[in-house]
């Protein structure tokens, strides 16, 4: 099996790096390049492009590179943008993709990828019944998978909850720019947890994103009666549930 290029598209970087899908890991260095200030999806296109030039001479011709983007994802389509430039709303990103980077592409959902890596070679390995995987960083992403299956496109961090969109609070860009402690931001992270238990009643839940390395500061404060346990991939779960993705979709 051929190491597969994965590729993350973020709020604040686009990173990439080659994937050993038999690891499930980085089977090397990884790039990053921060996310055009005006993130058109022809400006990160572009820095797509350049990531993808940098692995050219690792690329296996047959596979496409897998990319995430931070934005439901619906047959190649982006119904909606929340956290980059809104010129990407009901784009045919997968469509528009291909074109300029020239190369065949698999898009997904960032959620969904890092969702991927975790059941295939992460926290939620093996795991049967209800699981809800969500990443915290600029935005909320959820993934819920029953019996290993993932139901793509969940998009729970759009909750409203007390008034508002729920990531507007509770994400970890929310935390730093109200410079909330994790014990404040725990809190919100609770009650937030709490109702989506109680609208799906979990087995398990895995928490990823940048912030999951400092679970010991705020899982141990959440109230909840639903396992809960930090991802295992952290943030390199994107790239390589991206490239997961791009060798396993249908050709
Ligand atoms: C988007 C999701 C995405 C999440 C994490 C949300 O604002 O709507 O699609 O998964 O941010 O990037």
């Amino acid at each position: 099996m051929h190491d597969v290029l994965g590729i993350d598209v973020g709020g604040s970087g686009i990173k990439g790096a080659m994937v050993d899908l038999e690891a499930g890991d980085f089977a090397g260095e990884r790039l990053r390049i921060p996310t055009p200030k005006r993130s058109t999806p022809a400006a990160c296109a572009d820095v797509i492009g350049r990531i993808i030039d940098a692995f050219a001479d690792q690329l296996d011709a047959d596979t496409p590179v897998g990319v995430t983007v931070p934005a439901p994802v619906v047959r190649g389509v982006v119904p909606w943008m929340a956290n980059l430039d809104k010129g990407w709303t009901d784009l045919d990103a997968a469509g528009f993709m291909a074109k300029r980077l020239k190369r065949p592409t698999v898009l997904i959902n960032d959620a969904d990828a890092a969702a991927l890596a975790e059941i295939q070679y992460g926290a939620a390995k093996g795991q049967m019944g209800t699981v809800i995987v969500l990443t915290f960083g600029t935005g909320v992403g959820t993934a819920i998978f029953h019996n290993g299956v993932l139901v793509p496109n969940c998009e729970l961090g759009h909750i409203e909850l007390d008034g508002v969109d729920a990531e507007s609070r509770v994400s970890a860009g929310a935390r730093e720019r109200e410079e909330l402690s994790y014990e404040k931001w725990a809190v919100r992270l609770d009650r937030y947890l709490g109702f989506v238990e109680r609208l799906f009643w979990p087995d398990l839940f895995v928490i990823g994103g940048g912030i999951s390395k400092n679970h010991k500061q705020f899982l141990p404060l959440l109230h909840l009666r639903t396992p809960i346990v930090p991802a295992q991939l952290r943030n390199r779960a994107g790239i390589v549930g991206a490239a997961w993705a791009a060798a396993n979709a249908d050709a």
